[in-house]
């Protein structure tokens, strides 16, 4: 099990003529995740010439107007507008990317849905289960394909533990723990963002940040099926905006910003029998963006940290029963690997991790056999971290139904 040399796999990067079908592309909000969905449809035909899939970037929406020039003369697209009906109403839009604050997903998310446009979402999909319950027969309802921003699911290295969990190089798993820590809200004078206010995020750090680490659970190991939960808000107030009314004033923060959670697997989960525990913090000083997960099994051991997304340490026992951690880098023999780089240890990076998001998008709004996230894992997360908000006020384990649809990693006889 060792990093392989660097072979350029030619297959991959085929310059094989391929019939070419163009889609239209609307955007909803050109904030960082906007731009980043943009710059990932652009380059996307270059790294996955092989789909045929050309992106065409149609109309844009922001209600700021430096958002709408940047769209047209930064990102290219052909048209930018302030008001999001516009692009549902463009005939010549076939897939939307919803980028916008989580207060606006669910309004988004089903009318797009119902517009009869397929969906690339971001996360929190919606503030809670409930909303994102909506949004899901929304989705459903229409029959649209759906994918979700959970690019953590992504990273070669990911993928590549995935495969190796799944051929059982681990034996039974045992245990998993993760930690999603940033440091980026720390600052006590960083203003009252919509982030902090219930009614335009929702929950704090666990929608924003133990989402994604709930839904890379879900993606290596199987549903979650039960819970117990603590959260805490360590800065409870902030500035006001600059420019809004309160200006000048401190106002109280509304949401956690650390939670953590015991979990159980759900019978179905490949990782059934397993316990877990899973924290995520906003406010950690020291990490910049500590998003990591450790795997433990009878038979060997993985961990990942996105700091180094690169990189996957593993651990297997030798044939005197010692295991030490052996550090493999990603290579072209990792999948999606080869599509970015030919030769090991030359990175990739987040931008990347986002061209592959897309691509797995793009292949279900085409029929194609995909491993696209949907709409069904955005639910799965989001009544984890419900039952997370329940637990953290009675104290009680919750239970987490398995949501049908999802693409979770459950035993094959499941
Ligand atoms: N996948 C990830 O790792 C990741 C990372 C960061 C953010 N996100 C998610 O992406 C979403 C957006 O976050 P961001 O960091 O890009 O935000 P941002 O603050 O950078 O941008 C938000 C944009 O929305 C625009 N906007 C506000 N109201 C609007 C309206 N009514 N119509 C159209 N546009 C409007 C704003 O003008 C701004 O340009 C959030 O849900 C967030 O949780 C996901």
């Amino acid at each position: 099990m060792t990093a392989s040399l660097s072979t350029p796999r030619s297959d991959e990067s085929s310059n094989a003529a391929v019939e070419q079908r163009t889609i239209g592309v609307g955007l909803i909000s050109v904030g960082w995740m906007g731009k980043l969905h943009s710059r990932a449809y652009r380059n996307l035909p270059t790294f996955y010439p092989d789909l045929g899939i050309q992106p065409r970037l149609v109309v844009a929406a922001d209600t700021a107007p430096q958002a709408q020039d940047y769209a047209v003369n930064v990102l290219g697209f052909e048209q930018a507008v302030a008001d999001y009906r516009e692009v549902l109403a463009n005939p010549e839009v076939e897939v939307v990317s919803i980028c916008a604050p989580n207060f606006l997903h669910a309004e988004l998310g089903i009318a797009a849905a119902k517009a009869g446009k397929h969906i690339w979402i971001e996360k929190p999909v919606g503030r809670g289960a409930h909303e994102t319950a909506e949004i899901r027969d929304a989705v459903v309802e229409a029959g649209v394909a759906s994918a979700i921003g959970f690019n953590y699911r992504q990273p070669p290295a990911i993928q590549y533990a995935r495969n190796l969990i799944n051929e059982g190089k681990l034996g039974r798993i045992t245990n998993v723990r993760g930690r999603f820590f940033g440091g980026f809200n720390a600052d006590p004078n960083f203003p009252l963002a919509w982030r902090f206010i219930r009614e335009y995020a929702g929950s704090g750090v666990l929608g924003d940040l133990m989402g994604h680490l709930v839904d890379l659970t879900h993606f290596l190991l199987g549903p979650i099926g039960s819970i117990t939960a603590s959260t805490g808000t360590y800065i409870t107030e902030r500035p006001a905006m600059k420019g809004s009314p309160d200006e000048g004033k401190l106002l109280p923060v509304e949401n956690e910003d650390y939670a953590n959670m015991l979990l159980k697997f759900d019978e179905s989960a490949l990782a059934a029998g397993a316990l877990g525990s899973l924290e995520a913090s906003w406010i950690a000083l020291g990490p910049q963006a500590e998003y990591s997960i450790e795997i433990f099994g009878t038979e060997g051991s993985l961990r990942w940290n996105f700091e180094r997304l690169n990189e996957l340490e593993v651990a297997f026992r030798d044939e005197n029963g010692a295991a030490n951690y052996t550090r493999l880098f990603a290579n072209p023999t990792f999948p999606d690997f080869a599509r970015f780089q030919p030769s090991t240890g030359t990175s990739m990076g987040y931008d990347d991790l986002k061209i592959i998001e897309a691509s797995k998008f793009l292949r279900a709004v085409t029929g194609d056999d995909s491993e696209s996230s949907n709409i069904h894992d955005a639910l799965a997360s989001a009544q984890v971290l419900t039952a997370a908000e329940e637990s953290a006020k009675t104290g009680q384990w919750v239970d987490t139904p398995v949501v049908p649809g999802n693409t979770s990693n459950t035993r094959k006889e499941a």
